[in-house]
């Protein structure tokens, strides 16, 4: 089968379409999918320059996420069954014609979801799905900030604040960007290239603050939000898209009683399993009723990996751009 294989950490040329033999047979508990679309992350990024928090050792096929068809299910599978339609999350390897997944990691499409929207549909909405209800518990009403706004995670973390009834401020870094998250949701809308975040905050809070803060961007930005909450206010760390891991005054957080939250999705499916099922079936209801739209700005064959990820890394992309094999 055709795959995408890194050879060695460190820059995108490092990665090459090679042909493998396909996986294995699936193990107890493990389900194999013929990919008919995968998602592309910032992450694969970090995972092929070896700075992500897991290092495979090269070669490996990067890939956190995809979708297609299941073509044969390991003992013990229960709720998936061989020819459904699934999205599945990946330790790797989702950038290949198949893939094996946990059972525990896939789930059955609803009918009317194209593969190019599964595939980019799991990290992007449960990232934003399980931080903003899970760990910050944000209330309708409530004004929530998000960065990098146009971006993978970004952009669903606007329509998600949405659902869940709160008012949102988009920043991102263009007005282009801005216009993307303006055409998903976003109440109010702030360059924080070309704008003053801090005192464009005041200004929208009457003189007040957020009450949540989303960020995968990370450095300055942060520090500059961390200090444009209201009492109580809540920050979730998601990433540093940005390149620079802020630091985080423990005096701002006692002053104004603010929690900082630190939240990887991923690791739920090892820590806390039992959520992921109710999490997809409210982001499938709310997708169905079109409350969410998930924007997909690139589709490239999988021999163009390459140049999908160098859009992520040049900060062109918006929403998610997908890798499709060719399988239907
Ligand atoms: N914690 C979790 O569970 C979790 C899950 C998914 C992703 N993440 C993390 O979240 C971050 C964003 O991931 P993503 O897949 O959404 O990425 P993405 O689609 O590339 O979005 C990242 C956004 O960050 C902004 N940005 C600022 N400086 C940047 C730079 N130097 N290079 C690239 N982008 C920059 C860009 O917006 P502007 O141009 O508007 O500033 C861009 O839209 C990454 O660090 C990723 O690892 C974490």
């Amino acid at each position: 089968m055709r795959a995408i294989q890194c050879q060695a950490w460190g820059e995108i040329d490092n990665l090459a379409l090679v042909d493998v033999p396909p996986p294995a047979a699936p193990g107890p508990g493990e389900v194999l999918i013929d990919i008919a679309a995968a998602g592309v992350n910032f992450a694969d990024l970090l995972m092929t320059a070896g700075k992500y928090q897991e290092r495979p050792m090269p070669p490996f096929t990067p890939g956190f996420e995809a979708a297609g068809h299941v073509r044969a299910v390991g003992v013990g599978a229960k709720r998936v069954r061989v020819g459904d339609r699934v999205l599945a999350v990946l330790d790797r390897g989702g950038f290949a014609e198949q893939a094996l997944a946990r059972e525990a990691d896939t789930f059955i499409l609803p009918a009317a979801m194209d593969f190019a929207t599964a595939a980019g549909f799991a990290i992007a909405y449960g990232t934003s799905h399980g931080a903003l209800t899970w760990r910050a518990g944000l209330q309708e009403g409530e004004l929530l900030l998000v960065l990098g706004a146009a971006g993978g995670v970004g952009l669903t973390a606007v329509e998600i604040g949405k659902a869940l009834g709160a008012r949102v401020i988009a920043c991102a870094g263009s007005a282009e960007k801005l216009a993307v998250a303006k055409a998903h949701g976003a109440d109010y809308l702030i360059d924080y290239r070309a704008e003053n975040l801090r005192s464009r905050v005041r200004e929208i809070a009457d003189g007040g603050g957020v009450d949540v803060v989303y960020d995968p961007v990370g450095g300055d930005d942060f520090d500059t939000a961390l200090r444009s909450t209201n009492w109580g206010g809540r920050l979730i760390v998601i990433g540093f898209a940005g390149g620079k891991v802020q630091q985080i005054p423990a005096n701002i957080l006692l002053v104004k009683n603010l929690s900082a939250l630190g939240f990887y999705w991923g690791s739920y499916r090892r820590h806390r399993p039992q959520l992921l099922a109710p999490a997809f079936a409210q982001m499938f209801q709310w997708w169905e009723s079109g409350k969410l739209k998930p924007r997909i700005s690139g589709r490239y064959d999988l021999a163009e990996a390459k140049t999908a990820l160098r859009l992520v890394g040049e900060r062109k992309a918006t929403g998610k751009i997908v890798l499709t094999t060719g399988a239907q």
